[in-house]
């Protein structure tokens, strides 16, 4: 867990104390998460969240290496595991098609446009397993931006192209990257890769 005693945002603290709560009380995963994306809702539309965004760093050596984005982290909940992260993605910028593995995830924007994919597999394999070989397809996309959050489910494919602008995203996981494993898939051979996600570089959101 990051150990700081800086303050935080006002609004980031409100929303952490919403997650906390949800987390508490909502057993029901996809009842939590819907709730929690109305809460980062409710956090992208801080002008305090904006402002502090401006002074988020991109770095080349860590972000956009073959489509595996470092991620800024922002906090670990000490009880829930959840985290906050902070990601810059550069113009054109594209992900891989990748699912998030067991965790749950929020990929809010704070600030630009881009499109947003959805992909199944089409060998009929049931989500949660880790294959060396998997077709998919592309079921569903649509341009989202500043304000919108995606839901991704666990084991849900996705991917997020870039337009010719840069974007600034806040991402909430139900837990750390690094303490589960995700599946990439490329598109030659319908291989799939598994690594642990992005890099944690800590950053204070405060
Ligand atoms: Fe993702």
């Amino acid at each position: 867990m990051m150990q700081t005693s800086e303050p935080r945002l006002p609004a980031v603290e409100r929303f952490i104390g919403r997650m906390r709560e949800l987390c508490a009380n909502e057993p029901d995963e996809a009842a939590r998460w819907s709730a929690a994306a109305d809460a980062l809702k409710a956090l992208l539309a801080d002008p305090g969240l904006h402002e502090h965004a401006r002074t988020w760093p991109i770095s080349p050596a860590k972000l956009g290496l073959e489509g595996k984005h470092a991620n800024l982290l922002f906090y670990e909940d000490p009880d829930y595991g959840f985290v906050i992260n902070g990601l810059i993605k550069r113009p054109e910028a594209k992900t891989t098609v990748h699912d998030h593995g067991k965790s749950w995830t929020l990929y809010g924007v704070v600030d630009g446009a881009e499109t947003v994919l959805r992909f199944e597999r089409t060998d009929g394999a049931q989500p949660g397993d880790l294959p060396t070989h998997a077709p998919v397809e592309q079921t569903d996309s649509g341009e989202v931006t500043t304000g919108h959050v995606d839901c991704i489910a666990p084991w849900e494919i996705h991917a997020e192209y870039n337009g010719t602008g840069r974007t600034v995203a806040v991402i909430v996981r139900s837990q750390k990257s690094g303490t589960f494993v995700q599946n990439i898939f490329h598109d030659h051979g319908n291989t799939v890769e598994q690594y642990d996600g992005p890099e944690q570089i800590p950053y204070h959101l405060g």
